[in-house]
């Protein structure tokens, strides 16, 4: 009450004295916003992707942040969320910094154990970690595996003979592809929908138009594709053009273009379709090695098995 019935005395008489009283008695007050971060000695991050707060990550986050608070840690240690760790299936995940160590499936019990651990002992709680600097294998039972595109022959209603491999159709796929083919030209073909083949010669744009779309600008080809998830009520003509099967395609037969990377929708209308040069070695052991994960020297082809008698 005091404070106050100064504060009106002098903001009324002396104006700038004022300023200058509750600025000085305000900052007594204020706790600075930014983390001072020179104080910092640990570090932890919590995912919290998709995957993690399914696997209700987020309950174990509050017990640590709860902890840290009223054990008086909160200036010593740093608490960080972030997004997908890229270990969903051992959710929820923690790194902990300095060591660079990995904790799984984190529940309220373990959070404490583990902040203890490397706080008060300084070491890790290496009961719950699924790997630490130097461990050549993941200490896990939850490994899942992708299968690996292989090209599988068929035949092809124009083509004839091919081989096709089932791609990636996803953005983190698709969009370092984009960025490959547009931003240094390869010397590609380009077809758009059923349009004729444009040989590429120029520089293109990549842009990402929102979370999902993106734009591909230039002098010689525009269009845009949905390469990532959309939103179930989506307008339609957006999720038309929604990649959802990518193809690399072999042609057995003689040509200029000899392989193809086909991208289409869910009702298989052709989309895009990238066409490589058979002289052009360069570009497809590209597509091989970083799109497909084959050794240009280990083509993982299905051998096909003559059952007929
Ligand atoms: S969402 Fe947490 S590791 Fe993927």
């Amino acid at each position: 009450m005091l404070a106050l019935t100064s504060y009106f005395f002098i903001s009324t008489t002396f104006p700038d004295c004022y300023w200058l009283f509750s600025k000085t008695k305000y900052n007594l007050f204020l706790l600075s916003m930014g983390k001072n971060i020179t104080k910092v000695t640990t570090t932890f991050q919590f995912c919290d992707g998709g995957s993690c707060q399914k696997a209700k990550g987020e309950i174990a986050v509050r017990e640590a942040r709860a902890y840290l608070r009223n054990a008086g840690l909160w200036e010593d240690t740093h608490t960080i969320k972030t997004r997908c760790n890229g270990r969903c299936e051992d959710a929820p995940t923690w790194i902990v910094q300095p060591g660079n160590f990995w904790y799984k499936n984190v529940t309220p019990e373990k959070a404490v154990t583990i902040l203890k651990a490397h706080i008060e002992e300084n070491q890790p709680a290496t009961e719950h970690l699924l790997y630490q600097e130097g461990w050549s294998t993941l200490a896990t039972e939850n490994e899942k595996t992708l299968p690996l595109p292989v090209f599988k022959p068929q035949n092809d209603s124009v083509y004839g003979e091919v081989l096709v491999a089932r791609a990636f159709a996803s953005d983190q796929h698709l969009y370092p592809l984009f960025q490959y083919f547009f931003q240094e030209p390869k010397p590609i073909g380009i077809q758009v929908g059923e349009a004729p083949i444009v040989d590429l010669v120029q520089p293109h744009q990549v842009v990402y138009r929102d979370a999902y779309e993106i734009e591909v600008k230039g002098a010689q080809v525009q269009f845009s594709l949905a390469i990532a998830a959309i939103p179930k009520d989506i307008a339609v003509p957006i999720a038309e053009r929604k990649v959802s099967i990518a193809e690399v395609v072999w042609l057995k037969k003689k040509a200029i273009f000899t392989k193809a990377i086909r991208l289409k929708n869910k009702k298989g209308k052709h989309l895009v379709t990238f066409w490589i040069k058979e002289e052009d070695q360069r570009t497809w052991e590209h597509v091989l090695r970083v799109y497909l994960a084959m050794a240009p020297d280990q083509i993982r082809v299905e051998e096909v098995v003559n059952t007929t008698l």
